[in-house]
């Protein structure tokens, strides 16, 4: 196994990739805004199937948090993911520091407005400006052949997939489908901050999305399908309930703004005590 290599800068990463590139070797990067956990490593063993190098990235990106999210608080653990990434036989690991990111004078923002409309869109507003401007600078900085993202996070990805393609991003975009708990939950951070009563409720979730896409499959209106699940989590105890609707799987139209025969996609976000949590299923 290579040793894991640690740089800091946009310089000294491109030059590594550089020295790989001229070798021959494909180069798929992994970005992550650190306290890894078994989905990020789901996330780095994808990227090894498609290429010979392995970078991650962590940085913690400050403009993709709200003025009351948890930017201050979100977990830093880096030495803790250095081994993770060891581990698991990561070639090189990317973390710059904010002025790396953000020099004086940064003002270009990268918007993908339509996809990033409604859904976490509606509750997080500026969230997705945060993240395809980051992702456009991460995808830019190591021109890798494939760039991996979870679908948990799924607007998210369908604004990655939007952006690389209308900035003509030389990057295959691939999607890995969530990790989950053996009992339904999407493994995220966040699911650490919920109290074991909590914890014990959240794979409603996946139950309330799977019975959407079920019915919404087995022809029932998508309506009637997801007032039924929406009645489900407000009785499991999930509140707020910030969204759980069915949408287009590419473009994220409303379900009765879909063209016929169109991929569609179940998705919700709910808060369980103090934790938002978010999942999402494709129907069919
Ligand atoms: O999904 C994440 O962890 C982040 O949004 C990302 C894609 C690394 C951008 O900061």
């Amino acid at each position: 196994m290579s040793d894991l290599e640690i740089v800091r800068t946009v310089r000294a990463l491109r030059e590594t990739i550089a020295g790989w590139r001229h070798a021959g070797e494909t180069v798929g990067l992994v970005p992550t805004m650190g306290a890894l956990h078994m989905a990020h490593m789901a996330l780095v063993d994808e990227a090894r199937k498609h290429a010979d190098r392995v970078v991650a990235s962590i940085f913690v990106n400050p403009t993709q948090f709200g003025p009351n999210e948890d930017f201050s608080s979100y977990p830093r653990r880096e030495a803790g993911d250095i081994e993770t990434l060891r581990d698991h036989g990561v070639d090189l690991l990317f973390a710059p520091d904010v002025k790396e990111m953000y020099p004086a004078g940064f003002e270009t923002i990268v918007d993908v407005p339509n996809i990033s409309q409604g859904l976490c869109g509606d509750h997080r507003p500026g969230h997705f400006a945060g993240v395809a401007t980051i992702v456009t600078k991460l995808l830019l900085q190591a021109l890798p052949d494939c760039a991996v993202f979870g679908e948990k996070d799924y607007q998210q990805l369908q604004v990655i997939r939007r952006l690389a393609l209308d900035l003509d991003i030389p990057v295959d975009i691939i999607g890995l489908p969530t990790v989950r708990e053996a009992d339904g939950l999407a493994v995220s951070s966040r699911n650490a901050n919920l109290s074991p009563a909590d914890r014990a409720i959240a794979p409603k979730m996946h139950a309330a999305l799977k019975d959407v896409a079920d019915k919404v499959q087995a022809g029932e209106a998508v309506s009637v399908a997801c007032a039924a699940a929406h009645e489900a989590l407000a009785a499991a105890g999930f509140f707020p309930i910030e969204y759980l609707e069915v949408r287009t799987a590419d473009t994220l139209m409303p379900a009765d703004q879909a063209p016929a025969g169109a991929p569609l996609r179940a998705l919700a976000a709910a808060w369980l005590g103090k934790t938002r949590l978010i999942d999402n299923l494709p129907i069919g």
